[in-house]
């Protein structure tokens, strides 16, 4: 792999991931009553590291990668930053807009050559990166087994818990690649397409049981997807990978739309439900994420 993909795999997989464990670090803490304010501040204390860790991600990319990812609604959609200001707002938990504001504003031409210094410290974020989600991955399975073990409450879905977890390791493990693996699309294309099929039916079961009992049609509409992805997810396991990855991005173009719709709904206060605006948003992204990769 090149010095130049080495440096733009990098940052274009923190720029979604750290993202995306900042705001799972968010939902924990956002999960918690006082009873538990141990597992409260520990969540708030990955948030902000992450929140760190984007930072300089976001400082970084600028200029050092494509504009594909950055145009693929994976890193931040139209609603990210209003979501982020009404989740702030609803459950007084800080969160830094001025990331998001700066990611919007990302250069889209990529630079032919990187620096050594862009290397170092590109490797630098890798590390930190890998000790930050390490720690994570550890929270959430003391979380979860806690829960299982009926000794917490968390407003947050055991499967949540569960889902979030299964994400911070493909997160692991894409870190851990580049060097070792050459390149970070080496992984089998077929385990991810079924990870990700996982992870929007999971995402449709959630959505599911978010929304307000009174949401019929929503609901309606939600457990439809559900059904879809658990069919596509038999699939996985013995179709003929290139079918499947055309249904799987027929659904999931769909879904995307089913997202963005809910998550304008949530965020103009027309949809009833305990939905964080910032929950719409990234299961959207998410969503994104999976289609960019089912184009490649
Ligand atoms: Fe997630
Ligand atoms: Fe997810």
């Amino acid at each position: 792999m090149s010095r130049e993909n080495f440096a733009a795999d990098s940052l274009e997989l923190h720029l979604f991931f750290a993202r995306i464990m900042k705001e799972h670090s968010l939902f924990l803490r956002a999960g918690f009553t006082p009873v538990n304010a141990g597992f409260a501040q520990r969540s708030e204390r990955f948030a902000k590291e992450f929140e760190k860790l984007l930072c300089t991600a976001a400082a970084l990319a600028d200029g050092n990668i494509g504009g594909r990812v950055l145009d693929s609604g994976e890193i931040v959609t139209e609603f990210t930053l209003t979501a982020e200001r009404q989740t702030e707002r609803l459950t007084g938990l800080p969160i830094d807009s001025s990331i998001t504001e700066r990611e919007l504003r990302l250069s889209r031409c990529k630079k032919e050559t990187v620096s050594d210094d862009l290397i170092c410290r590109v490797r630098r974020l890798n590390d930190r990166a890998l000790e930050l989600v390490n720690g994570l991955i550890s929270l959430k399975e003391e979380i979860i087994a806690s829960v299982d073990g009926c000794r917490i409450f968390t407003a947050n879905y055991p499967l949540l818990i569960e889902h979030i977890l299964r994400e911070a390791k493909l997160y692991r493990k894409y870190i851990s690649m580049p060097e070792k693996n050459g390149s970070l699309s080496a992984c089998d294309v077929n385990d991810t397409e079924c990870f990700w099929n996982r992870i929007m039916m999971e995402h449709a079961q959630f959505i599911r049981g978010l929304l307000d009992p009174t949401e019929t049609e929503l609901i309606r509409s939600a457990d439809m997807f559900a059904g879809d992805y658990a069919a596509l997810l038999q699939a996985c396991g013995n179709a003929q990978s290139r079918s499947l990855a055309a249904d799987s991005m027929a659904e999931t173009r769909k879904f995307k739309d089913f997202k963005a719709a809910g998550a304008k709904g949530i965020i103009d206060c027309r949809i009833r439900s305990v939905i964080l605006p910032l929950l719409a948003d990234h299961v959207l992204r998410e969503a994104n994420h999976f289609i960019r990769i089912l184009e490649e």
